[in-house]
């Protein structure tokens, strides 16, 4: 079946990933990436994909209501698979504000304009919303975070995000708005801005800068290789079912300083540097304020009810990865220029 789908923050991370599949798996749907290209949004990271037919680029912001409205009226999107996000939890707590607008008033915005749009009937619409295992709080040494566990955000960033998910669900509620959410773990892989821990890391290992792992390192998160979001993301899309949630993880939990240090292991056989040069440069810094413990996902109903599992390993994935990083040297100096200097030397000071 055709359709037009609206992919919100398709300039981003995962974003970019989950375009590019959609294009070159269903050459017939009509893909809109709506993006404001923030920091975080980069229009490098669809080079490759931006002259196909069925692809169109829009650029703007969902926090622009009159805007959002008219995009609606003209393309009459039929599914909305929204990534649009403020993504990162050190930028949260600087400034919470920005994640509430972006992801509860943009997600509002959204979900309005899709409301009015279809409400008289909603049959094959879909209005897909991207979220976090970190709506669910913290856990302590043990346990699994499923799809029944409790909301209990403790960052500006996982809140807004919670606060995105309650609003999807109220309209699925109140106004039979047909709504999936899925909330997944870590994600890793190409394309990642240098702001979150692996590429962060690997950016600082090229260029032989301290490695600042907050508080003592014991932090765990469950990671999952970027294009297993994707292809969890697709197979959702068209399998799940409406108004139900589907945690997304790859059973792979990493205490940070381990990770680290696997990082730094394979960093130096790259970069043919003598073994434990790279984890020389590990420096413990002051702690992020309201630190998660550790996040797990039990990514058991996915693999039960859609038959989604993950499709290569963290050893692979993480090679994958370093190579990319190191292979694109052009991609991570230009988004390492300008402004991410200063938000470097601003976060890292303390
Ligand atoms: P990202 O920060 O790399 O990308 C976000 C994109 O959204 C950027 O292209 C940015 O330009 C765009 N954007 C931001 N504000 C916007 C606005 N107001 N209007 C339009 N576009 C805007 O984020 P990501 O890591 O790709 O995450 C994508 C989604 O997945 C987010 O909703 C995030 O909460 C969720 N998620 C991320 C992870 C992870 O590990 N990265 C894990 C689980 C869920
Ligand atoms: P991050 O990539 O920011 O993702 P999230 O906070 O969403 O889990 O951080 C992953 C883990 O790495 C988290 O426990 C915080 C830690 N971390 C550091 O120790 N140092 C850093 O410089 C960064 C960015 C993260």
């Amino acid at each position: 079946m055709k359709k037009k789908i609206l992919i919100t923050g398709g300039a981003g991370f995962i974003g970019s990933h989950v375009v590019r599949l959609f294009l070159n798996k269903y050459p017939n749907y009509d893909i809109y990436n709506l993006d404001a290209l923030t920091y975080a949004g980069n229009l490098e990271n669809l080079t490759d994909i931006e002259n196909v037919k069925n692809y169109t680029f829009i650029k703007g912001d969902i926090t622009d209501e009159v805007f959002i409205y008219k995009i609606f009226s003209k393309y009459k999107f039929d599914s909305v698979i929204h990534l649009a996000a403020e993504s990162h939890v050190d930028r949260s707590i600087t400034d919470p504000l920005a994640f509430v607008k972006t992801n509860v008033i943009g997600t509002m915005i959204l979900l309005n304009a899709f409301k009015d749009y279809w409400s008289s009937n909603f049959e094959n619409k879909l209005f897909y919303h991207i979220s976090t295992d970190e709506v669910y709080g913290t856990l302590s040494e043990t346990g699994l975070f499923t799809e029944e566990t409790p909301y209990n955000p403790n960052s500006p960033y996982s809140s807004s995000k919670a606060s995105s998910d309650h609003f999807v669900r109220a309209y699925g509620e109140t106004y039979n708005l047909p709504y999936i959410i899925s909330n997944c773990s870590n994600n890793y892989g190409q394309n990642q801005f240098p702001e979150k821990l692996i590429p962060l890391f690997i950016n600082n290992i090229i260029n032989n800068k301290p490695l600042p792992v907050y508080g003592d390192g014991n932090y765990t998160r469950d990671w999952l290789y970027v294009k297993d979001h994707a292809t969890a993301i697709d197979t959702i899309f068209h399998n799940g079912l409406n108004n139900e949630t589907y945690n997304i993880g790859g059973f792979n939990e990493w205490k940070n300083l381990d990770l680290v240090k696997l990082l730094c292991g394979h960093m130096d056989v790259k970069l043919k540097r003598t073994p434990k040069k790279s984890e020389a440069l590990i420096t413990f810094v002051k702690d992020r304020p309201g630190h998660d413990l550790r996040y797990a996902i039990d990514a058991s109903k996915i693999k039960r009810e859609l038959g989604w599992e993950p499709s290569v390993t963290f050893e692979e994935g993480l090679k994958i990865t370093i190579d990319w990083y190191l292979d694109n040297n052009k991609w991570l100096q230009n988004v390492t220029s300008g402004l991410y200097q200063s938000y470097y030397e601003k976060q890292y000071r303390k």
